[in-house]
């Protein structure tokens, strides 16, 4: 049975009042700090056993440059403190946001147009892992139902990997129309970014997809976490297919 209850992130009664007997608190929230604070603080409060905090995205704690991501990490931070078993699960892009147009990260497939961002040197593009939001919910489903001691600090979840380029080229085949893919130095873009120092989240995103930080295609928990559930890992086919 599910409640929805309207609370107010600065009243910690209010919160503890809604928080009363839950086991497992999972935030949701948007890029709200505080408010993250203030929920992982309240579950402590209830005596819960298992936080999952807002992440869901790239993993940030591997960023080899400053972002405004690395603020993610200080609620995991603080719940461990508290003692709650906190497990960040980090999935790449979501697909869902990305096609067809997340053109804040470059992919903008109704104008039949990608920008990927590419290292220079004859070096490969770089695969990035997207997840549908329907996996995540799965994989945090799982995560929920485990014995919290059993679980691991974080995982890391792909439904699909691939090359910006090779996202292109999907489209093209699922919807017999043709696809620009324009190129964008990484170390140019990387100076730009990290000289700007922008709080605009889309641009450390595409820098950490173009330094290859975004695949998790090879070493992931998707099987472990889909195991004995009748659940099959989205596709980027599917999501472009509208499957
Ligand atoms: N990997 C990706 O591609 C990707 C893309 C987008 C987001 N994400 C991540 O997914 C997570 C959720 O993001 P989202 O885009 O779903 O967030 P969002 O739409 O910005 O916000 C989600 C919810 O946060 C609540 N909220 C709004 N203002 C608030 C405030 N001042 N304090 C506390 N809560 C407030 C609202 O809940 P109510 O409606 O109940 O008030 C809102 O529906 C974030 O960690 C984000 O970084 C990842």
């Amino acid at each position: 049975m599910a409640a929805y209850l309207g609370v107010d992130y600065e009243d910690p009664e209010v919160l503890d009042d809604a928080l009363e007997n839950v086991d497992v608190v999972i935030n949701l929230l948007g890029m709200y700090p505080r408010s993250w604070i203030s929920l992982g603080d309240a579950a402590y409060r209830c005596g819960a056993k298992l936080y999952i905090p807002s992440e869901f995205g790239p993993d940030h704690r591997m960023f080899t440059f400053p972002s405004p991501l690395s603020v993610k990490q200080e609620q995991s931070q603080r719940s461990r403190e508290d003692g709650i078993k906190t497990v960040q699960i980090f999935c790449g892009m979501l697909m869902d946001y990305v096609i067809p147009s997340g053109s804040w990260f470059g992919v903008d497939l109704p104008n039949r147009h990608i920008d990927a961002v590419v290292p220079g040197g004859g070096r490969a593009e770089p695969k990035i892992s997207f997840t549908s939001i329907g996996d995540v919910a799965m994989a945090i489903a799982s995560v929920a139902r485990r014995r919290p001691s059993t679980l691991p600090d974080v995982i890391h979840i792909a439904g699909d990997t691939c090359t910006l380029r090779q996202l292109g080229e999907h489209w093209q085949t699922i919807t017999r129309s043709r696809v620009h893919i324009a190129t964008t130095d990484l170390a140019s873009f990387r100076q730009g970014v990290l000289e700007r120092g922008s709080s605009n989240l889309a641009l450390y995103y595409r820098l950490a997809a173009g330094e290859g930080l975004l695949n998790y295609g090879s070493s992931n928990a998707n099987s472990w976490l889909s195991t004995g559930v009748q659940w099959q890992w989205k596709s980027i086919q599917q999501q472009i297919a509208g499957n």
